[in-house]
């Protein structure tokens, strides 16, 4: 991993701007989930530590974005670039780094560049639907889903079935491992937003409903509910949640096992990632994944 960071502080460099490098600095870097699964398909190629900073470039970039668009103003726990610099700020330092990705993968293979680009087109439609669908409840599981992987699982597909074609393995199992790892994980966070507190999260709990975002459980939820309590529900819908309505949620959610139900959901996409490469560390990678939610 010592190289990826290497290479992330050349590229960053190489942009030219000192505001830059310091404020990428001040980005905690986060897990590098997707940095690692590459160093981990392709652990003999040169090229896997650039291709792992390009894609945490990338990633860096989507976040950077996100949490304009979300008004978030914390991220890992720190405030976000757009709570001290400004969005426009935020903006543009993520259209640098995503575009200073760009102009390193080119000298990629055409394969690995079409991959990892148009996951980023995926990303960025996903993130819209995300937006849109904000805008009501949806209780369309399938939906959800749809979006899901759009939104975060793409791009670890796309990372996992790059370094698989850098190491001359096949694609498909791993571009299989890291969807269903990508779409795990965040169903994984949908919950922690759920059953956990400001604290560990690094971000306010329950926020997801407030945002307007109807994740796995609150889906199941509607579903288990009758009319009377549906009609409750929806009238929560993308508003500030008092203390007894935020304890409300929990309670019907626990006693329906709707965060259950998402947990199982996550589970079983992380058996079928599992099996798809017989390879005991990404098989770990996994584990951890699913065990930070309990
Ligand atoms: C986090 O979702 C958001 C993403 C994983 C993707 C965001 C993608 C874009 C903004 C598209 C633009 C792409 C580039 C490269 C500039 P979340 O809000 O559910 O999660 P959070 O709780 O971590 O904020
Ligand atoms: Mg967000």
């Amino acid at each position: 991993m010592q190289k990826v960071e290497e290479e992330l502080a050349r590229l960053v460099q190489e942009v030219g701007y000192d505001k830059v490098e310091e404020l990428f600095k001040k980005l905690s870097g986060g897990k590098r989930l997707r940095a690692k699964l590459i160093l981990k398909i392709a652990p003999n190629s040169d090229q896997s530590p650039l291709l792992a900073a390009i894609v945490e470039l990338i990633h860096a970039a989507s976040l950077l974005h996100d949490d304009v668009i979300d008004d978030a103003k914390l991220r890992r726990g720190q405030p976000s670039v757009n709570a001290t610099e400004g969005s426009k700020t935020a903006v543009m330092l993520g259209d640098i780094l995503y575009s200073k990705a760009f102009s390193e993968l080119v000298g990629f293979s055409k394969e690995i560049a079409a991959t990892i680009a148009s996951s980023v087109t995926a990303l960025s439609v996903g993130e819209m639907m995300d937006v849109e669908m904000a805008k009501s409840f949806n209780a369309d599981e399938k939906k959800y889903l749809e979006m899901l992987y759009l939104k975060t699982a793409t791009l670890i597909e796309a990372a996992a079935a790059s370094a698989a074609l850098l190491a001359g393995k096949e694609k498909e199992p791993y571009a299989l491992y890291g969807r269903n790892l990508g779409l795990s994980f965040q169903i994984i966070d949908d919950i922690l937003d759920i059953i956990s507190d400001e604290k560990t999260l690094g971000k306010p709990a329950m926020n997801d409903y407030v945002e307007g975002k109807t994740t796995l459980p609150y889906i199941y939820l509607f579903d288990a509910l009758d009319d009377a309590e549906k009609e409750r529900l929806l009238a929560l819908h993308a508003k500030p949640l008092t203390p007894e309505d935020a304890a409300w949620i929990k309670k019907r959610m626990q006693e329906t096992k709707s965060v259950e139900k998402a947990y199982d959901v996550a589970k079983a996409l992380s058996l079928e990632a599992k099996n798809a490469v017989a390879d005991k560390e990404l098989g770990d990678i996994l584990d951890k994944m699913i065990q930070r939610s309990y």
